[in-house]
């Protein structure tokens, strides 16, 4: 059995105008794995998956062109020594794409999958055909969110700030695994999910990853400011802003944290608390958003300077 090494925590109080005039503590949470593409959240997602395989078995999972979860599930494969197949939403694999380069060179094999078959996803029929056609692979979801993702979320201790206990922690929600593990370690502290996904299903998404037998109370969902993936003038401002104290990204925790001082300046989100927000990583990500054009060159150099705590993606545009 694969015996992983639990992360390094790393705290770090954010200053901003909003907080001090919303008498506002924020906290944010860094992991530092010891193998740095398997960022953020993921390690805590894939801890079940890469401990309960067997010997013999990969890991196959399923997501984007340009997704972190299948970059961070290479790069445990390569690690540990286990095969690792990537079924990526698009109708060709585009090989100057820099997160299935890195997925690539990290000895991923790469399949790539049309639209339409992928909204499947979570049918039984998909899966049954997935363990049918991949005996030798244990599948993991996209994103990492099921049960046992969630469960290893739930070891990270994001409420015991170094000031204290939080009185409200929030995450970046895309799959939802990773709120439904910060909601089960903390039952009787508020959590709120920023959505960075326009997905009606998220509420049930989350649902299906807490374990059956609690009823779970204390969370909310925001409903996301823009599509999944859009990249806004804003968000990217917001990032460049914050660069000087922590490195973000637009599509996941910028996005999220512009969304939680945006609430905090509408009074939507009460005033004087201690806030502890979860980094969940997506640097990688940063170069694919250059390569599409998303980021300009100055602010790609400018977000992924230094802090990039996901080394290996490079990008392809000039
Ligand atoms: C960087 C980053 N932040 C946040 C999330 C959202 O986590 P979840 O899909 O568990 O809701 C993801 C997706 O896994 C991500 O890649």
């Amino acid at each position: 059995m694969t015996v992983l090494l639990l992360p390094e925590i790393s705290w770090q109080q954010l200053t901003h105008p909003i907080l001090t005039t919303s008498n506002t503590e924020l906290w944010i949470c860094q992991l530092k794995p010891p193998v740095p593409q398997i960022a953020g959240n993921k390690w805590l997602k894939l801890h079940s998956a890469i401990s309960q395989r067997l010997p013999t078995q990969g890991i196959l999972s399923l997501g984007g062109a340009f997704s972190n979860h299948l970059a961070a599930l290479a790069a445990a494969g390569n690690h540990y020594g286990f095969p690792t197949i990537g079924l990526v939403r698009t109708d060709q694999l585009d090989s100057a794409n820099p997160t299935l380069q890195q997925c690539s060179r990290n000895g991923m094999q790469l399949r790539g999958i049309d639209r339409v078959s992928f909204r499947q996803r979570d049918s039984a029929e998909f899966n049954h055909d997935l363990v049918n056609n991949y005996p030798n692979y244990l599948i993991v979801p996209e994103g990492g969110s099921n049960q046992q993702g969630a469960a290893g979320v739930s070891a990270l201790p994001l409420a015991e700030t170094p000031a204290g206990k939080a009185t409200l922690l929030c995450c970046a929600t895309a799959s939802g695994g990773t709120l439904a593990g910060i909601i089960q370690r903390y039952p009787d502290i508020k959590v709120l999910g920023l959505a960075v996904v326009k997905d009606r299903s998220l509420v049930s998404r989350v649902k299906q990853c807490l374990p059956d037998n609690r009823p779970f109370v204390n969370w909310q969902l925001t409903q996301a400011s823009s599509a999944y993936g859009k990249v806004t003038a804003a968000d990217i401002a917001f990032c460049c802003e914050l660069k000087p104290q922590i490195t973000l990204e637009p599509v996941y925790t910028g996005k999220a944290l512009h969304q939680l001082l945006d609430l905090l300046t509408s009074g939507q989100l009460a005033s004087g608390q201690r806030i502890a927000f979860f980094h969940t990583g997506g640097l990688q990500g940063l170069a694919g958003q250059y390569y599409r054009k998303l980021i300009s060159k100055a602010e790609y150099h400018l977000l992924a300077a230094d802090g990039s705590e996901e080394p290996g993606a490079r990008p392809a545009a000039g």
